[in-house]
């Protein structure tokens, strides 16, 4: 067993570390402040290479592995959670299922320009009446000669708005539940499919959430993803992935702020002294560094385990439900160790803080996480 970072994983740390901090950090207060999607920010992962890491080189990708995915998802997130979540649902939400389960077609189409980051990609499961019970979706999509014809709406659509390509489900027949889900590709700028409301969010507001709309819209079978009743299975699959993306972005932003607030315990005199002297922040901070260490342990683990092939369902609802509920403490920690300025936009830890709630939220509530690892462990 190896507890080291391989050359071209360190490589790839240093590289997003170095974008990040010139191109991302700079900006990110005030495009949480003004709620702003910086599309340029997006257009310059693609030039690095960073939308595609982990699909295959023939198909426009980076030829990499799921940890240098993890690993860039956690680097930009130390600066800038809604960055990390703009490339985590992009590859993990909407490329994913596409590369697993596209024809040859679909994944020329629509993969290879994801992958370059010449599209940005999202994924819509979530509806008004249907969060965490994914089944109970109203969406539907009707056979009518070589189309389908989708009625209903998504809502929470990360990367929603800006993204060209949307990976969404509907019921082909409602008589068989989750056996009766399909999954789809639309393109924005289809007829029938719009954009609704935009969400004012708490945290990861530069990243755009919207709802999308579906009235009478037509969608060619070409453009349906697997088979009829694939769907839910695809989702499903789809999301053990993804929060092991949601799980890297916890463990950026916490890193994030223990960064922070390591340098400012290192500076702040109180009593005379630096208050990292004062044995009440010291034990704070060395809490927050092992849960971090932890939080990460168990996402670079699940991020092994699906490059190797291994199963990856738990491990990934493991890191994702650990590293999201110690984000929210490290960053609460981090405020607290600066005080009354930490509770002030002066300094980025009251936005870490406010961004570390969402990580126990999407991609499946910390208790639904709890649900399937229980699954998993009653199964075994
Ligand atoms: N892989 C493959 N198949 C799976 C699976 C998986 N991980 N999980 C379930 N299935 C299959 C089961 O095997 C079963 O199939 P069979 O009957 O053929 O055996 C079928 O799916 C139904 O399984 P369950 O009975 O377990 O289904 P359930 O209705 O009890 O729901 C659940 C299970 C875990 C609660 C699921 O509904 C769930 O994950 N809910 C949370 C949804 C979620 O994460 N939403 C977030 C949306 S994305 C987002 O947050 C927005 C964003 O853009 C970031």
């Amino acid at each position: 067993m190896q507890f080291r970072l391989s050359e071209e994983h360190e490589m790839m740390r240093k590289m997003v570390r170095d974008f990040a901090t010139k191109e991302v950090e700079p900006t990110a207060s005030e495009r949480d402040e003004q709620e702003i999607f910086d599309r340029s920010i997006f257009d310059k992962m693609g030039q690095l290479g960073l939308a595609g890491i982990p699909w295959p080189e023939e198909l426009g990708g980076g030829g990499a592995d799921f940890l240098s995915y993890v690993i860039a998802v956690e680097e930009l997130s130390r600066v800038c959670a809604s960055t990390g979540v703009t490339l985590s649902a992009h590859i993990s939400l909407a490329s994913w299922p596409i590369y697993h389960f596209g024809n040859p077609e679909q994944k020329e189409k629509y993969l290879r320009p994801l992958a370059e980051g010449k599209m940005l990609g999202a994924y819509g499961l979530t509806e008004p009446g249907s969060g965490s019970d994914a089944v109970g979706m109203k969406t539907t999509a009707v056979k009518d000669g070589d189309y389908y014809i989708l009625n209903g709406s998504k809502i929470f659509i990360t990367n929603g708005g800006d993204a060209e390509i949307y990976v969404v489900f509907a019921v082909t027949d409602p008589e068989k539940k989750h056996k009766g889900i399909t999954a789809f590709i639309v393109e924005k700028g289809t007829p029938g499919f719009s954009f609704g409301k935009k969400e004012k969010k708490l945290g990861i507001r530069s990243s755009p959430t919207l709802e999308i709309l579906f009235d009478q819209c037509r969608i060619h079978e070409s453009q349906r993803l697997g088979n009829e009743g694939d769907g839910f299975k695809i989702a499903m699959m789809t999301l053990d992935g993804g929060r092991n993306g949601i799980a890297a972005q916890a463990v950026g932003i916490a890193q994030g702020a223990l960064d922070h607030a390591l340098a400012y315990a290192k500076e702040r005199k109180q009593f005379g002294k630096p208050i990292g002297k004062l044995q009440a922040i010291q034990f704070k901070l060395a809490d927050m560094a092992t849960q971090i260490e932890a939080a990460r342990l168990l996402t670079y683990q699940a991020a092994w385990r699906e490059t190797v092939g291994l199963p990856y369902g738990k491990a990934s609802a493991m890191a994702k439900c650990f590293a999201g509920d110690i984000a929210m403490k490290v960053t609460t920690e981090a405020v607290q160790i600066f005080g009354g300025y930490g509770y002030t936009r002066e300094f980025p830890v009251e936005r870490m803080m406010r961004d570390a709630k969402i990580t126990q939220i999407y991609e499946g509530t910390n208790e639904i996480q709890r649900l399937v690892i229980s699954n998993y462990l009653m199964k075994e």
